[in-house]
């Protein structure tokens, strides 16, 4: 199957969160399967930094713009996947983050900014720029991409679509001033395509208007149709269930694996622990808490947004710290309140938290591996990487049942335990209390190493790799054609 995957984000070009886990992953694996895959993201400064050597294939202009846009031709780094980059350096070739200003306001003209990339997208997907190729589906990925399913559903002859919704929170949403900017045809300025309440929302292009709709985990595909987790577009989903599927995330392996991290400070396997204790004392070390192998060490890595549950964190490990019983160490960033909220608490127990804000990937490897439990409290998760990575790790998550959190970690009680399937804790509400309860239970396991231990090597021996999920994505392909 030909296929162009367009994305916003992926490792090890440029990342911001999870989504760029998946797209660096996904499409190797299409890959692996025989698809003829091929890739297309924004040529951000770190794209052009990290991509290797790159050729100019085309230069041309699209629509409502009057920039020359090249486009340039590689392979996603350490894959042969071959990979487009839309170089149009008035938009693209800025400091930082993808989509925010370093004072952490949004880009003004990021509306303008995915606009373009869609355009370019939905080009190529129509074999208009001389390349000799046109795939049968193009796939997006969250709101960047999502005008390319509207604009390509104007087409005819086009290639299938498929739109991939990694998080529902972030539609692209824009005033309507912006609608006259990128001259989008009227009949797109209607409630069941792009209009929402009032403003214009680039990720309904994607539910709209693709032929197939999916994301990243069976239990959120589930939510996403209620009002408690639909974030105002349930109706729409809900009218669209009979095109909306879940597809659990893989993670790659060769990335975030013990065996072989060269990250860590020591590597270790099933068969060998040992390692593990190393990783442990080197983390005490570098955020200079107290060494002691014993102490439970809590550990957390995530964006600061209430989607996380940060703030919940703090809440049920401020009693743990003040009555010495835990180590905590949190890495990430985001919103300044919650920041400020947590540096706070680390000045409180220096000797017993730490604390990095900002975005450290190798430090976020050393915290998997180091740690003994991982906390992962969010109100919503699509599908969440790290509570997967962790149970790689031998670091038992603790995550509340909700999307993929409930999708991938198996709670430990007498019957899971007996059946050697715990693989973790499991809890309901969203509050300090039964956070602090459920770690208040793991503690008690904790405190009893052999239980621990089967607890840690039924996780480590758990596979999410992308073989099952990409033959998935697949078959979703093959259904899409059909549409
Ligand atoms: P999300 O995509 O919602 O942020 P995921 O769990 O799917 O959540 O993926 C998060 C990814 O981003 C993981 O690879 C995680 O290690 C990484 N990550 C998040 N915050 C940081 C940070 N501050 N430093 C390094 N890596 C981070
Ligand atoms: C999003 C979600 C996260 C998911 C990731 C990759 O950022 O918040 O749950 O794992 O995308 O699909």
């Amino acid at each position: 199957m030909r296929v162009l995957f367009a994305t916003s984000e992926a490792h090890p070009l440029i990342k911001t969160g999870g989504l760029a886990d998946v797209c660096g992953s996904l499409p190797p694996a299409l890959k692996r399967l025989r698809n003829d895959v091929r890739m297309i993201l924004p040529a951000y400064p770190q794209c052009l930094a990290n991509a290797g050597k790159l050729k100019s294939v085309a230069r041309f202009q699209v629509a409502g713009f009057d920039q020359d846009i090249e486009l340039l031709e590689g392979q996603l780094p350490g894959t042969r996947v071959p990979l487009y980059l839309v170089d149009s350096p008035l938009h693209f070739q800025r400091a930082g983050d993808p989509y925010r200003a370093s004072d952490g306001r949004d880009w003004q003209d990021n509306h303008l900014r995915y606009a373009l990339f869609c355009r370019v997208i939905v080009q190529l997907a129509l074999n208009r720029l001389d390349l000799d190729w046109a795939p049968e589906v193009l796939h997006c990925n969250d709101w960047q991409t999502g005008l390319a399913p509207a604009f390509l559903s104007q087409h005819s002859p086009r290639p299938a679509s498929l739109f991939t919704v990694h998080n529902l929170a972030y539609q692209g949403l824009f005033a309507p001033h912006a609608a006259d900017e990128l001259i989008l045809p009227p009949e797109f300025w209607r409630m069941d395509a792009l209009e929402f309440h009032g403003q214009i929302s680039f990720i309904k292009g994607g539910l709209a208007f693709a032929d197939r709709i999916n994301t990243v985990s069976p239990t959120y595909a589930r939510e996403i149709q209620t009002t408690q987790f639909g974030h105002g577009l349930d109706g729409l989903l809900h009218a669209r269930s009979a095109h909306l599927s879940g597809i659990l995330n893989g993670v790659d392996y060769r990335q975030w694996d013990p065996v072989k991290d060269k990250h860590l400070p020591a590597r270790y396997s099933t068969d060998d622990l040992s390692g593990k204790a190393q990783c442990k004392a080197a983390l005490q070390a570098t955020f200079g808490l107290t060494p002691d192998a014993e102490k439970p060490l809590l550990v957390h890595v995530g964006r600061m947004v209430a989607q996380k549950g940060v703030d919940l964190i703090l809440g049920a490990c401020e009693p743990l710290l003040a009555k010495k019983s835990i180590q905590l160490v949190i890495l990430g960033s985001g919103e300044k309140a919650l920041e400020t909220q947590a540096r706070g608490m680390a000045a409180r127990h220096a000797e017993a938290m730490g604390l990095k804000i900002g975005y450290d990937e190798a430090l976020a490897h050393q915290i998997e591996a180091g740690g003994d439990l991982f906390l992962m409290p969010s109100r919503f998760e699509p599908c969440g990487l790290n509570q997967i990575y962790s149970l790689r790790y031998g670091t038992p998550p603790l995550v509340r049942h909700t999307g993929g959190l409930a999708d991938t970690v198996t709670d430990t009680s007498s019957e899971t335990l007996a059946a050697g399937k715990a693989t973790g804790f499991v809890f309901d509400a969203a509050s300090d209390k039964a956070l602090l309860n459920t770690i208040q239970g793991a503690l008690k396991v904790y405190a009893d190493t052999a239980t621990w231990q089967q607890l840690m090597l039924t996780g480590m021996k758990q596979c999410f790799d992308w073989e099952l999920s990409a033959r998935t994505y697949h078959d979703l392909y093959k259904e899409c054609t059909k549409a």
